[in-house]
């Protein structure tokens, strides 16, 4: 059985480079199963801690949805 504890939906981000927007993340989705080890690779500026961020409400999408399903970290 299933047990998504965070969905990613089509995730978009761009950061701002005085007027030209600059894309980091195009449409990234992905589901992370309760007990998964999930290992994120992808060379220098693929959008790695972006993506990080996002997932950990450090930062905001210019488009799309996260949930995370509450849960215990310490
Ligand atoms: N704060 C920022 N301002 C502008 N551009 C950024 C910022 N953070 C990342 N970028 C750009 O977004 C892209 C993805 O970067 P990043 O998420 O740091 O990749 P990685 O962690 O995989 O090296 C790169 O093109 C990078 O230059
Ligand atoms: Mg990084």
């Amino acid at each position: 059985m299933t047990n998504p504890i965070i969905v990613v939906d089509n995730i978009h981000k761009s950061y701002l480079m005085g007027k030209e927007a600059v894309p980091a993340l195009r449409g990234v989705s992905l589901n992370i199963q309760a007990g998964d080890f999930v290992c994120l690779m992808g060379p220098s500026g693929s959008g790695k801690t972006t993506l990080l961020n996002i997932i950990g409400g450090l930062d905001k999408p210019s488009r799309g949805h996260i949930v995370q399903k509450t849960i215990n970290i310490y």
